[in-house]
């Protein structure tokens, strides 16, 4: 038998991400969505791509949790995307009632499940589903790192015109503009980016890496960027169901790590089939130490409207 993988919310990142994760042709696939027929309606077009595709991946959607019983990944993207010129942080109130009451019918039917989470604001969603479910912090895993990473990675690859194959980089911190790209361990084939790309230059990616989400979402005028986002989300299910033991910058509740307690947070950690098997510490500058502050005082800001 397949690992079972369990999505919540078959819009763009959630549908994209089990697309993604049936042409792997590894896990069982559920796919949840409160609206009717829209789930089912999307894994059965699914089911239907394998004999093309070459998978054998069985896909089940609809309304009913039943169907993710026996999860060993539950994925949820479930919630309200963001629309042009509203903040991730705009997005709590709608987004902490959805998830709370996801994460409890999931809980209910797989409670030995690692919990992905997806929906926005992301740091905020991590930790309430962390609550509501009473799992262990290594359990309850949030997506942004990765994502975030890649954009920065994408941007420095290309403004050096080289493959993003040889781009090494992490962004840590919390998924927001107060997100942390590590200029100290960035590096191009092993050689650090400040001998490649000039400082000024450097920090306009940066700057654009923060805005990253934005600048999607201003182009798309209508819903927000799933692509990228549901390539990071079944990277994160594939190093946990397929036990990979990669390390991937992932936001979990920190205690102690880096310094930073009682707040969810982006940070390299060791993925495998029971979550997070151990956290990396890497070494940071005084600056990168001073944004990750700065990180989590805006990350427990927008926490603390958690109800
Ligand atoms: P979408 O609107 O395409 O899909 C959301 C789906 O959730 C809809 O199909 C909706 O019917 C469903 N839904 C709403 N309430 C539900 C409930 N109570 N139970 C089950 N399903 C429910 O939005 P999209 O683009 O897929 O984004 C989903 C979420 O992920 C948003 O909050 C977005 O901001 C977030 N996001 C987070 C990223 C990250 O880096 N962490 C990246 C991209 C998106
Ligand atoms: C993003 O960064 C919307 O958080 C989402 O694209």
């Amino acid at each position: 038998m397949r690992p079972k993988v369990s999505i919540v919310g078959a819009g763009n990142v959630g549908a994209t991400t089990a697309q993604r994760l049936a042409e792997m042709d590894l896990f069982d696939l559920a796919l949840v969505d409160v609206v009717d027929g829209l789930a089912a309606g999307k894994a059965l077009d699914l089911a239907e791509a394998g004999p093309v595709r070459g998978y054998d991946t069985k896909l089940v959607g609809g309304t009913d949790y039943g169907i993710t019983e026996g999860s060993s990944v539950v994925v949820i993207t479930s919630g309200l995307a963001r629309k042009p010129g509203m903040s991730r942080d705009d997005l709590i109130t709608a987004n902490a009632r959805i998830v709370g009451e996801v994460t409890s019918q999931v809980m209910q039917r797989s409670p030995q499940a690692i919990l992905v989470i997806v929906t926005n604001p992301l740091d905020a969603m991590t930790e309430l589903a962390l609550r509501v479910s009473g799992r262990d912090r290594f359990q309850v895993i949030g997506m942004a790192g990765i994502l975030d990473t890649a954009r920065f990675r994408s941007f420095v690859a290309s403004e050096l015109d080289v493959s993003v194959r040889s781009v090494e980089a992490y962004v840590l911190g919390g998924h927001g503009d107060s997100m942390v790209p590590l200029r100290g361990v960035t590096s191009v084939a092993g050689v650090p980016v400040g001998r490649l790309i000039p400082s000024d230059r450097l920090e306009a990616i940066v700057q654009r890496t923060r805005d990253g989400g934005a600048e999607v979402v201003k182009l798309l005028k209508t819903g927000s960027a799933f692509y990228a986002p549901s390539a990071a989300a079944a990277q994160m299910v594939e190093a946990i169901a397929a036990n990979r033991r990669q390390v991937l910058p992932c936001a979990i509740r920190l205690e102690g790590e880096y310094g930073l307690s009682g707040v969810v947070m982006g940070v390299p950690v060791k993925l495998g089939s029971s979550g997070v098997t151990e956290v990396v510490e890497v070494a940071l500058t005084e600056e990168e130490s001073a944004e990750m502050e700065r990180s989590a005082q805006a990350v427990r800001e927008v926490t603390a409207v958690l109800p």
